[in-house]
């Protein structure tokens, strides 16, 4: 049976369709004083796959309130799917007296389930920090599919090292193209994000910037702003998690974004594709 968090409802229905299991109709409620309440049908003896990805705190609660009902509905195994790992990105801590953020929720986490999936975690090594075990699932080879397919001698463009690896998936995945990427560095103290130019040809070229996350958008459209004035024939951004946060998609769009790809991990405007053919094949 696949129980879908509330923010990750078309996902869950995709992969119930996919792996051909019940779907279940999932009450999301609150109390009286704010407190969130969930309820399941029952599910004695049956495998539990709880689908929710944890962009927020109330994803968060939320996700370990499905993960008990499961339980207590009388779920034989519980396997928890996170599309997309809130917290994740704070994998040490940055400054003295701060937590390691992507352990804590990982933790907790792990009190409810028998085992964890991760969709492109933003670092593979998060999954250490479960007491259970967990896998990273890479899904960035879906984000070909919704991709032109004519694009004009493409270039598959990584904002920062970290993600070359993923650039290259989604490039051999659409079957042809260069991959190249820039290097960023961000100040911790004001997010502040510089992108440094490098001497690759985009003239006359589409160029595909490919990265994990999309979050607040300034990565991408520094990257993009390094292409200013080298005539590339259209600008694309492939994310595997559109989180898309204030006015992330206007920045793109004033970046001269021409469209802007994401997958379902976060159910967005821009959610293309889904990512359920790539977690149905581990469950
Ligand atoms: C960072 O290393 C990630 O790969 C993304 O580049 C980053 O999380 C995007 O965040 P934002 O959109 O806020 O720049």
């Amino acid at each position: 049976m696949i129980v879908s968090g509330s923010a990750s409802q078309a996902l869950g229905a995709a992969l119930a369709a996919e792996l051909g299991e019940d779907l279940a109709r999932v009450e999301y409620d609150r109390f009286a004083d704010g407190e969130q309440v969930v309820e399941l049908p029952d599910c004695t003896g049956e495998r539990v796959v709880v689908v929710a990805a944890t962009p927020s705190d109330e994803a968060h609660v939320q996700l370990l309130l499905l993960q008990d009902a499961a339980r207590e509905a009388g779920a034989a195994e519980v396997v928890t799917v996170l599309p997309y790992m809130g917290y994740a990105r704070q994998d040490e801590a940055f400054r003295a007296g701060q937590p390691v953020s992507a352990r804590a929720v990982a933790r907790a986490v792990s009190a409810g389930t028998d085992r964890v999936f991760a969709v492109n975690p933003h670092e593979e090594a998060v999954c250490e920090f479960f007491d259970v075990p967990a896998t990273s699932l890479d899904a960035a080879g879906v984000l070909a599919d919704p991709l032109p397919a004519d694009l004009t001698d493409p270039v598959f463009l990584s904002p920062d090292e970290g993600a070359v690896d993923l650039a290259t998936t989604v490039r051999d995945a659409y079957g042809r193209g260069e991959v190249d990427f820039l290097e960023k560095t961000r100040d911790y103290d004001t997010g502040e994000v510089t992108v440094t130019p490098n001497d690759v040809s985009v003239t006359g070229r589409d160029v595909v910037v490919a990265d994990d996350i999309v979050a607040t958008g300034s990565t991408v459209s520094e990257a993009v702003g390094v292409l200013d004035g080298r005539d590339p024939a259209g600008v694309y951004v492939a994310c595997v998690h559109p989180t898309l946060a204030g006015n992330a998609l206007t920045k793109l769009a004033a970046a001269g974004v021409d469209a802007v790809y994401g997958t379902d991990t976060l159910e967005r405007a821009v959610s293309e594709v889904s990512v359920a053919p790539v977690v149905a094949d581990v469950l």
